[in-house]
């Protein structure tokens, strides 16, 4: 039986958080919002990942990165105002950031609050001529205004890959809004991987230690806590599995046993076997995406790969 997600007219409204979260659960095909694998200890759990012999893409991005920057600093040009969506550690940023001429305004923006203060605090003192604005928000949203910047250009960076974990109509809308709100004098730098090699790819998403399987898992045990869950974490497993046809790896927990869960005061009933879908990566082929940008209104100047043609930095401009 499908229960409804929304609730009836005598019960309390629910919070927006907490509907999707249900609407999710209540799919005919189940799937979890991926921002929730970012708790405090989500965010830990993907700095690990990140240092994983089979997790190339923060390796290869890092190299690229080492390489062409300074080509990618000329272009940018001085004083700029660099925001980034989902900063993380800011190990990335760090680099950037000492690459550009006398960067102005750094406006870090990321859903794991405790991560953003530490990585706020690290820039000041890396950088003390800099003005570090960070923002703890959900930016698929982007419902704020970043204001002018008149001193130099403005500066997205969008690294990791994270465009693949948008569907490809919401990737082009958000580019778009990244563009809106960066303003005229607009540069893009998006880091993207291209690999459909499922070989390498399932073990990148599923590595030998485990770190990625209690990464995913951990997003149970957030729901538990923030939506009154009760996820029994050692019933479900993590699964990656590649799609070629859509051409995305898929994030899967997989119910071990037939099993009913209470989240929000709702039961939802899993089959043996039944997936959970928390995140979709996308690895577009550079053409589509060379569209994708495109038509979201940035004009491509230039892009950066690495032999393998993997890992792919892309400069645009508004
Ligand atoms: N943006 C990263 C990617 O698509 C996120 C990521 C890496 C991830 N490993 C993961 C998300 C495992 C969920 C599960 O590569």
């Amino acid at each position: 039986m499908m229960q409804h997600a929304h609730p009836a007219p005598h019960a309390p409204a629910l919070d927006a958080a907490t509907a999707e979260v249900l609407d999710g659960l209540h799919a005919p095909r189940k799937r979890l919002p991926c921002k929730l694998l970012y708790d405090a200890a989500g965010a830990q759990l993907f700095e690990r990942i990140c240092e994983l012999d089979e997790y190339y893409p923060t390796r290869h991005e890092l190299a690229l990165l080492e390489t062409h920057l300074p080509e990618i600093a000329a272009r940018v040009g001085p004083r700029a105002r660099v925001i980034e969506p989902g900063s993380g550690s800011g190990r990335k940023t760090q680099r950037l950031l000492a690459a550009l001429a006398r960067p102005a305004v750094y406006v870090p923006i990321d859903v794991s609050g405790e991560q953003l203060e530490e990585t706020a605090t690290e820039l000041r003192r890396a950088f003390p001529g800099l003005d570090v604005r960070p923002l703890c928000a959900d930016y698929t949203s982007l419902d704020f205004a970043a204001g002018p910047h008149d001193e130099g250009r403005t500066l997205v960076f969008f690294p990791g890959s994270t465009i693949g974990n948008f569907e490809p109509d919401q990737a082009r809308a958000f580019l778009a809004r990244l563009g809106q709100l960066a303003g005229p004098r607009a540069t893009l730098l998006l880091g993207a991987d291209a690999n459909t090699d499922p070989e390498t790819l399932v073990p990148a998403y599923d590595d030998r230690e485990g770190v990625t399987s209690a990464f995913d898992l951990n997003l149970l045990a957030h729901v538990n806590r923030r939506f009154a869950g009760t996820f029994d974490l050692a019933a479900f497993q993590h699964r990656a599995v590649w799609n070629a046809a859509r051409s995305r790896v898929e994030m899967h927990l997989v119910s071990l046993r037939r099993q009913a869960v209470t989240v929000a005061g709702q039961r939802i009933d899993f089959a043996r076997g039944e997936p959970i879908v928390t995140e979709h990566c996308y690895k577009h082929p550079p053409g589509a995406l060379a569209a994708l940008i495109a038509a979201a209104g940035w004009r491509v100047r230039e892009t950066f790969a690495d032999e393998r043609g993997w890992m792919r930095l892309w400069l645009a401009e508004r």
